[in-house]
């Protein structure tokens, strides 16, 4: 099949998105007060506890077809990349609940016109979680899933619920539209295992040069079998568990592109469709490495919790993040990162390049 090239009618505004929109930021935006009030400290809206920040580097590949060598992959060059790994929860629980994943990267000093000028720096990021689909895929969808966590924000335990419930529904997703729902999907709501082994995914569509994809990030080598590793007892099971990793060996993941191949069964308006591999594979388009390192140290914490922001915004227009849940990202992430540094008085800033992030 022949990847579709891009144009506007890719996306199409839903109805009642503003009000929506509107709705969602302002939901959430509340929930962030409501925490930072209990801490005295701001984190996060979402995917507030981290386990490591890395600093590592992606290696675009050589010799790419003309259809993957698009954006910021267009040439095959080495960059800096700082990553962010975290839970998604908008809250500090225990890591022994299981909760879906995040793995945020940010890719330093690429080239291009920039989609928010106002955010400053160079950089392009990319939010990946471990699952392939968004059970509340679209801007309609969205405000049910905040119901579930508003109404689940004081009990840990209840909120384990809610995220297997959040689960299910991915699993019904899946099913009612004919897929076959991965095994991560499937073993979400009992699964705690090493995340180093997962498959991170943006779930929702972007821009890539002139055509569409999602993308993956696909563990390698000697993390492949980590995520059948159960990560043990304690609070911060997940950082111990990827605090010594790194202090042993590096990590190694292959960055992937799924091209949109067919409008109809592979839609950006609703990121709880999967797209099927068959019908369009996931194609290696970069190498990620992530060295021998501490991930943890109390200055990179603070760094990467406190200073750091990752946007799917924060990029460049070849790489425009398409669909209504993109769209509505794009206040939630200015909301939630102005709130915080406001309230934790912290200023915006980007980082240049790997010198920035301390040791
Ligand atoms: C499309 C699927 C999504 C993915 C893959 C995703 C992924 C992520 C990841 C990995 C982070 C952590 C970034 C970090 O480490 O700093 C994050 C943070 C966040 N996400 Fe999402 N997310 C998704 C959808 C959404 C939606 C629909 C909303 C809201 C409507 C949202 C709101 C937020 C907020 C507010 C933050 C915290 C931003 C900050 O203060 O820095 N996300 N997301």
């Amino acid at each position: 099949m022949t990847a579709l090239p891009y144009d506007d009618t890719v996306e199409q505004i839903q109805e009642d998105e503003a009000r929506l929109t509107q709705e969602i930021v302002a939901r959430m935006a509340a929930a962030q007060a409501r925490n930072a009030e209990r801490h005295r400290h701001a984190h996060r809206d979402a995917h507030a506890k981290s386990h490591a920040i890395v600093k590592g580097t992606l290696a675009v590949h050589a010799n790419l077809p003309p259809e993957l060598a698009q954006g910021i992959f267009s040439q095959p060059r080495e960059y800096e990349v700082v990553a962010r790994l975290s839970s998604a929860p908008g809250d500090i629980h225990s890591d022994e609940a299981p909760a879906p994943r995040g793995f945020a990267i940010k890719v330093m000093g690429v080239q291009g016109e920039r989609l928010l000028p106002g955010l400053g720096g160079h950089n392009q990021d990319f939010l990946m979680v471990n699952f392939p689909v968004l059970a509340f895929g679209t801007v309609q969808d969205y405000p049910r899933f905040l119901t579930l966590l508003e109404a689940n924000a004081d009990a840990p335990q209840a909120l384990q619920r809610a995220v297997a419930a959040a689960a299910r529904g991915i699993e019904n997703v899946v099913e009612r539209l004919g897929g076959t729902p991965g095994a991560t999907v499937q073993g979400l709501a009992q699964k705690n295992t090493n995340m180093l082994g997962e498959t991170f995914h943006t779930q929702a569509a972007i821009r890539f040069g002139n055509y569409v994809a999602k993308l993956s990030l696909a563990p390698w080598g000697e993390l492949q079998g980590l995520n059948e590793q159960p990560i043990g007892e304690g609070f911060s099971a997940m950082r111990d568990a990827l605090t010594s990793h790194f202090a042993k060996q590096g990590a190694t993941y292959e960055l992937r592109a799924q091209l949109q191949t067919d409008r109809a069964a592979m839609p950006v308006e609703d990121a709880s469709v999967l797209w099927d591999e068959k019908a369009s594979p996931h194609r290696a388009i970069a190498t990620l490495r992530f060295d021998i390192q501490n991930p943890y140290s109390p200055e990179r914490q603070v760094y990467g919790d406190d200073h750091l922001a990752f946007n799917p915004w924060n990029g460049v227009a070849a790489h425009r993040p398409l669909g209504s849940i993109m769209r509505v990202r794009r206040p939630a992430y200015e909301s939630s990162t102005a709130q915080r540094h406001r309230l934790n008085a912290l200023p915006r800033r980007e980082p240049g390049s790997l010198a920035d992030i301390p040791d």
